[in-house]
């Protein structure tokens, strides 16, 4: 979920909506704002995205203050009932909230007997709490203070008072939350700088546990029990013009024709004056003192992590292991004896991985975040942070972030093999340029990809990915970017996996869609291509230049085998764009999804 706020003197309904259709990459089943004015608080809200409540809001009333809110359901189907803002039953008080109250049952227990909440969600636990204690002769601070104090799980909030129009009350606990400072007659509260990037670039973060008086004029920040924190602004280094789309009809094929370009850019950003790859010394210093690396990630940044490991492993020769964060946070393995952590996540706000960050910081392990996002709560929270420099990211489907997340993790396992004293056998920057190369003549392929997602996945109800060692990480990854937005049911197997037992599902025409770019596997990956042709499949090989052959669908330029992954993922992301396309889907917001998900 995503909230915004605006306190100042210009009409606010339309610098919400602005700011939440930047948000809507956080969810985007159900929307609200509400705003104040002389009248008192006026809620809209509705099912459906930002536009749908565009429809609902009324434009004649003007107020300059308000909140609002994206949703991605966790308690509570998507529905305008269950849709933010929650009011309390007076009407007075009216909030939104980003994460999950895990004792929000016991807290209604306790303290809500005989109140008629009228929505399925944890969100309204708060404001009427907040109303109770309020009625009970507390000032609204303390009625916040105190109820934020007995709240357990994440928030990030936002509260309007009827009685107090001047202010917005924010509190903030494991959800992101930042204040936007205005020029002195304005200020904004996001879940992330891009919402409020076209008014402010001066934001202020919170930590876990602080509230915040928003008024026009100033900020106070407090900790819960009422002490006064200073904080300085700092400037978003954000590009309003990243964030738009431009002549593209979606981010996401924008994202994808930008992948030549960010890996150009990480090289530089990874260089040193004389031209030499670097990672910072502390880094590299905490990874030799341990004896094993632990990686964790979820989604796409998973698959990333699979790569990443293996290009660790075979460069640097250090051990790795890789991890769901939301199985390892409930069952995590017998560790080495001195484990470091590398967390992998685009957002760099994933509750997932972030509950198995607090814990490893609990038991006084080091950690590195790989994150596009600096200043993300996985960034500020590990030890070390290595930056994608992927600019933002808004489709819901990952794609320059994974091949990004897949350099970085390229140069660390170099740097880390140099550090060892082990002798490359080939030149990264060099390496990295002709990748880049690569994937700029894949972009440049999008008819040829077009026509494979027609003839392939234009009416198949299902679809398998197979590949062996880099190969099956890539068809994973396939894999999940086809299910994710075109809906087609699909699954990445290891090449000599699918014939023990998921051979069965293989029909006459069932696409299959093998992926050979390692010379050792080649031979293998074709035979288990010939097992499934043999049960009736239609198979889609995509080779590397030089272990080609005539039956070969689509043959990618060569790369060096450890970074094939950056150029073999291309096909497999355009052609689930047009699979994606041609059966009508929403490619930058498939459904369902969010693009950050701050909930475990
Ligand atoms: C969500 C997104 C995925 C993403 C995953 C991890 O589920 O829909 O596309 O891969 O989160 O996100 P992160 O920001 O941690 O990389």
């Amino acid at each position: 979920c995503g909230i915004v706020g605006y306190i100042g003197t210009q009409d606010t309904k339309e610098i919400l909506l602005k700011g939440l259709e930047k948000l809507e990459y956080r969810g985007y089943d159900s929307a609200g704002i509400a705003v104040m004015n002389e009248d008192g608080v006026h809620v809209f809200k509705e099912k459906g995205r930002i536009a749908d409540l565009r429809e609902v809001v009324d434009a004649n009333v003007a107020a300059t203050v308000g909140i609002g809110h994206t949703r991605w359901a966790t308690h509570g189907v998507p529905s305008k009932v269950n849709a933010h803002p929650h009011q309390s039953t007076s009407g007075r008080f009216t909030l939104v909230h980003n994460g999950v109250i895990e004792n929000y049952a016991i807290l209604k227990r306790e303290y809500l007997q005989g109140v008629n909440l009228v929505s399925d969600t944890d969100t309204e636990v708060i404001v009427q709490i907040i109303e109770k204690f309020a009625n009970e002769g507390q000032h609204i601070e303390v009625a916040l203070r105190n109820t934020l104090a007995i709240l357990k799980g994440s928030y990030a909030i936002a509260l309007v008072d009827n009685e107090d129009p001047e202010t917005i009350y924010v509190g903030k606990n494991k959800s992101p939350l930042l204040v936007g400072v205005g020029k002195g007659d304005f200020n904004v509260v996001a879940s992330d700088a891009m919402a409020m990037i076209q008014v402010t670039d001066q934001f202020v973060e919170l930590m876990d546990k602080e509230m915040v008086i928003v008024r026009k004029e100033a900020v106070t920040i407090k900790k819960l029990n009422g002490e006064i924190v200073e904080r300085a602004p700092y400037t978003a280094e954000l590009d309003a013009s990243d964030i738009e789309k431009g002549t593209y009809p979606h981010y996401m094929l924008k994202e994808i024709d930008e992948q030549p370009l960010v890996i150009r850019k990480l090289i530089q950003k990874y260089q040193d004056e004389n031209g030499t790859l670097t990672i910072d010394a502390d880094i590299i210093k905490a990874v030799n003192q341990s004896d094993r690396i632990y990686i964790v990630a979820a989604g796409t940044s998973y698959h990333a992590g699979l790569v990443g490991a293996q290009m660790i492993e075979k460069l640097a020769k250090v051990p790795v292991e890789v991890h769901v964060a939301s199985e390892f946070n409930y069952n995590m393995p017998i560790l080495s004896e001195r484990p470091l952590f590398i967390f992998i996540s685009q957002s760099g706000e994933t509750a997932d991985s972030r509950a198995v960050l607090v814990q490893v910081k609990e038991l006084g392990y080091p950690a590195l975040t790989v994150t596009n996002v600096q200043g993300s709560t996985l960034s500020r929270e590990a030890d070390f942070t290595l930056l994608l420099h992927a600019g933002p990211e808004i489709a819901v489907a990952s794609t320059k972030a994974y091949t990004a997340q897949l350099g970085v993790l390229s140069i660390f396992a170099a740097v880390l093999a140099e550090s060892k004293g082990y002798n490359l056998e080939f030149d990264l920057v060099q390496d990295l340029g002709i990748v880049a190369n690569a994937m700029e003549v894949l972009c440049d392929q999008k008819e040829e990809l077009e026509d494979i997602a027609r003839k392939f996945l234009s009416t198949t109800r299902n679809c398998f990915f197979i590949g062996r060692t880099m190969d099956y990480y890539v068809g994973l990854e396939g894999a999940l970017k086809l299910k994710e937005i075109s809906y087609i049911q699909a699954e990445g197997f290891a090449g000599g996996e699918l014939k023990h037992g998921t051979i069965a599902l293989i029909e006459e025409g069932t696409p299959v869609i093998a992926i050979s770019t390692q010379e050792h596997v080649d031979l293998s990956i074709r035979g288990n291509v010939k097992e499934v042709v043999a049960r009736g499949a239609n198979p889609c090989i995509i080779s590397m230049k030089g272990l080609e052959t005539e039956e070969d669908s689509f043959v990618v330029p060569p790369v060096n085998e450890l970074l094939s992954p950056l150029v073999s993922v291309i096909p497999l992301q355009l052609i689930s764009y047009y699979a994606a396309l041609h059966r009508d889907c929403d490619v930058d917001k498939p459904r369902n999804l969010a693009k950050s998900v701050t909930v475990e």
